[in-house]
């Protein structure tokens, strides 16, 4: 995909909305812990949007997905129809409740429609919900770069009958993470989290381009056990094996020693038959210094460490070190990652912060997302 492909797509104002029925796909997809709303980033982005098309005299309807098991999207609608007076939220999934609701929208309404995963057939896109959710609209805008990587109904489905856009939050993304598929060099990948069989192309890409790649997190033991290193009783990726092509690419950097599980930090080679790997340790951030601080790019995705068992040390150290760089060098995505750098207050310091996860790594693996294909691609 070219950039103009995606970029004469765009919504611009020129289109007139007065009184047509648009369907927006939203990442709603916020924290919220015991129905308390944590963060709010998300929904921030796309409320200038929805009130210029609500000023427009749009009828909008919108959809996002929630959670993971099956949750309802209320809290959420609460607060978006707290902040945007024209937003309410349409509970149930009963199509004719909601055509109906649909056929009541005066321009400038907005209903918010329930959990999309909650309909069923949306994650398998099924021909049925996708041409349901497309009767809703005159046209729809994929406002929600962070699932466009999913070839779900609301995502793929929808373009291929409706007349579709892409969304100002979702272009932002396209535009910046654009810049980094052919980094300015020197440029450093630093990637973590657990399962390297979903990032394997985007680290061969980079490495064959040139970039030095630091693999953290879990991901790292399988590069360890390619190598015949010892990881003890560490999590690796079951699924996938490291080719000794990756494992000794001269662009690769590992951890050099790691934190185990007792709290001890021992070099790479010295894990014993019982240790289990959780966090890289001191040597291994202080090797990073050097690339980090010479690097005109730095791309970071994923945790360095057990995050989600309080093991932070090499993630913060990290995101530290980055918010000391002039602000147009980083780039950041992930949940976990964001989270990370706005407790040790690098945020603000950090040029580009992706409203994306695992979109970002996918899009930065080939260019492209199947849910920006859908829009573009359209005859
Ligand atoms: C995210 O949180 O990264 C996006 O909302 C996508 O969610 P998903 O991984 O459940 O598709």
């Amino acid at each position: 995909m070219t950039q103009t492909a995606w970029a004469n797509k765009v919504f611009n104002d020129s289109l007139d909305v007065k009184g047509k029925r648009v369907l927006v796909r939203l990442d709603l997809n916020i924290p919220v812990e015991n129905g308390v709303i944590t963060d709010t980033t998300r929904m921030d982005a796309v409320i200038p949007f929805l009130t210029k098309l609500s000023f427009a005299g749009a009828k909008l309807v919108l959809l996002s997905h929630f959670g993971e098991k099956g949750e309802s999207l209320e809290v959420v609608g609460k607060e978006l129809s707290r902040r945007l007076s024209f937003v309410s939220f349409v509970g149930g999934l009963d199509q004719e409740v909601i055509t109906d609701a649909v056929v009541k929208l005066r321009e400038g309404d907005a209903i918010l429609l329930e959990n999309v995963r909650l309909f069923p057939g949306e994650t398998e896109n099924v021909t049925g919900v996708a041409q349901f959710f497309a009767s809703l609209g005159d046209l729809f805008i994929n406002d929600a770069f962070s699932v466009s990587h999913r070839k779900h109904a609301s995502v793929v489905g929808i373009p291929q009958y409706l007349l579709s856009f892409i969304g100002p939050t979702c272009a932002r993304e396209l535009t910046h993470l654009s810049l980094i598929l052919s980094p300015k060099k020197p440029a450093l990948l630093i990637i973590g989290g657990a399962k390297i069989s979903t990032k394997l192309s985007l680290i061969n890409r980079y490495l064959d381009q040139g970039v030095g790649v630091f693999v953290g997190g879990a991901m790292v033991h399988n590069i360890f056990k390619a190598r015949g290193l010892s990881i003890g009783q560490s999590l690796f990726d079951k699924d996938s094996t490291v080719t000794q092509d990756v494992a000794n690419h001269p662009n690769l950097l590992m951890p050099i020693d790691v934190i185990l599980s007792d709290g001890q930090m021992v070099d790479f080679d010295k894990v014993p038959e019982d240790g289990v790997i959780v966090d890289c340790g001191d040597k291994t951030l202080e090797l990073l210094k050097k690339p980090i601080n010479e690097a005109e790019t730095i791309i970071m995705n994923g945790p360095l460490g057990l995050y989600e068992k309080g093991w932070l040390h090499g993630t913060e150290s990290v995101l530290t070190m980055l918010g000391s760089r002039p602000k147009e060098v980083t780039y950041i995505g992930g949940g976990d990652t964001v989270a990370a750098a706005g407790k040790v207050n690098s945020l603000k310091n950090i040029g580009f912060v992706s409203l994306g996860g695992g979109a970002m790594l996918d899009f930065l693996a080939s260019g492209t997302l199947v849910g920006i294909d859908a829009v573009t691609k359209q005859e």
